[in-house]
């Protein structure tokens, strides 16, 4: 499988055309940016990680029943997946509170809820990411209802599936954020990646943070925790 024409440069990855018009190739990169493209920076080795980590979830993800864009990883790098077209709501799934829901609330970060929560923000650069409700995504035409639920089901079976993998490796799964696709028949699938950039991971023992906060909150050893997250579920 070849890359042909570039069809998009995101802020971590860019994706490519090939033969086959129902696959694309997305190649991570090691950009990273943070507070809405405000802050920018480089973490090292960060595509490679993040592009490995987000196969290998995906595939355990697909035999647990979640259906993914997952075709086939190319290179350290690169990775053909289905062409889809993104549902574009950002899915965030929370276990405990921490970042943008601690701020809002006026909350501590570290409160275990009784249950996962879920909420949308309506994916669109021009009105920075705004939370949208399950209404105003069907009344925006951004999704079906049945869509909706869909989506729902995954994103909690994803959670299920994530807490109970990374607690094996010591790690407590804190937050993070999906996106879905559809594919050329309708379909939806997780799409985008589940990494260090899109979740919030800590040490179950210590509460040292393993994600990409090292970077947004200047906490140092911003590689050291991606290469750390990547011992510890890869093996590597
Ligand atoms: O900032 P906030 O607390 O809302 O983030 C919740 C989770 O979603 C975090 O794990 C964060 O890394 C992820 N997220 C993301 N991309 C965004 C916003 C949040 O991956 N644009």
């Amino acid at each position: 499988m070849n890359k042909l024409e570039q069809l998009y440069e995101g802020k971590a990855k860019k994706v490519y055309s090939t033969e086959d018009p129902n696959v694309v190739i997305v190649s991570y990169k090691d950009d990273a940016t943070a507070f809405d493209g405000l802050k920018k920076g480089t973490i090292t080795g960060k595509g490679a990680i993040n592009n490995q980590m987000t196969n290998f979830l995906m595939q355990q993800l697909e035999k647990a029943g979640v259906p993914t864009h997952f075709v086939e990883e190319l290179s350290e790098r690169e990775t053909a997946v289905k062409k889809v077209s993104i549902v574009p709501l950002e899915v965030i799934i929370r276990n405990i509170s921490a970042g943008s829901f601690a701020k809002r609330y006026g909350v501590e970060e570290g409160i275990v809820f009784d249950e996962p929560t879920i909420e949308f923000s309506y994916k669109n650069d021009d009105l920075h990411d705004p939370l949208i409700n399950d209404y105003h995504a069907v009344a925006l035409k951004l999704a079906t209802w049945d869509e909706i639920d869909t989506i729902k089901k995954y994103a909690f079976q994803v959670n299920d599936f994530l807490k109970k993998t990374l607690a094996e490796c010591g790690v407590t799964l804190v937050d993070f954020k999906l996106e879905f696709g559809k594919t050329a028949d309708g379909t939806i699938v997780l799409a985008d990646e589940i990494s260090p950039d899109t979740c919030r991971f800590w040490d179950s023992k210590t509460g040292e943070k393993l994600d990409k906060d090292r970077f947004r909150r200047d906490l140092g050893n911003v590689e050291g925790a991606y290469q750390e997250m990547a011992r510890r579920l890869l093996g590597k």
